[in-house]
């Protein structure tokens, strides 16, 4: 694994961000950085093979172990293949309060099943915790869209429309209604 020549100026770019001798901090942006390439090589969301960590590990000069931590601990990181679209159905508790069983009923019904990638890799199934947008609950993030104030028809019509190859309008499902920006729109 090597950068390509873009993703090289993007990581030198992230690098300048931080102090010498603080390159550890560049770990997520990096593997961030790093599982989009592989996506955009494989034509899916992306995922970490074992080598691409160890390459991050040794553009910013730490131990293999320090970024496979980092790679574990966050939900964003994927350590398996992925399908094209990457469905996170949001299951703590205002969500769950909101419908998100509707949610998983929809995934369900459409052949999308926990932890597992569709067999035509289109669509890989991860139940998540809260996303942020508890006031828009329920709600799912497809790839980087959020998806809100779902119900079981909104969700199987968003599923279709992606397996149809359109690009259905992300944000708040309910008629009239304004997507909140997390934090505040910042
Ligand atoms: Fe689902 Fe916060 S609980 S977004």
């Amino acid at each position: 694994f090597a950068w390509t020549d873009e993703n090289q100026r993007r990581a030198n770019e992230i690098l300048a961000r931080y102090p010498k001798g603080r390159e550890q901090s560049a770990s997520i942006p990096f593997l961030d950085l790093a599982q989009r390439q592989v996506g955009a090589e494989t034509g899916t969301q992306g995922w970490l093979p074992i080598p691409v960590i160890e390459f991050v590990a040794r553009q910013i000069g730490v131990a293999y172990i320090r970024v496979y931590e980092v790679a574990t601990f966050y939900t964003m990181f994927n350590l398996a293949p992925v399908g094209r679209y990457h469905v996170q159905v949001c299951g703590t508790t205002p969500c769950l309060l909101r419908g998100s069983d509707d949610v998983l009923a929809a995934c369900k019904n459409k052949g999308l099943n926990k932890g597992k990638t569709t067999p035509d890799g289109l669509f890989t199934l991860t139940e998540v915790e809260c996303l942020g947008s508890c006031a828009s609950a329920p709600m799912v993030q497809i790839n980087d869209d959020n998806y809100e104030d779902l119900d079981y028809d909104r969700t199987m019509a968003i599923l279709n429309a992606l397996e149809a190859g359109e690009n259905p309008k992300a944000g708040t499902q309910e008629p009239g209604r304004h997507t909140v920006e997390p934090y505040g729109g910042v």
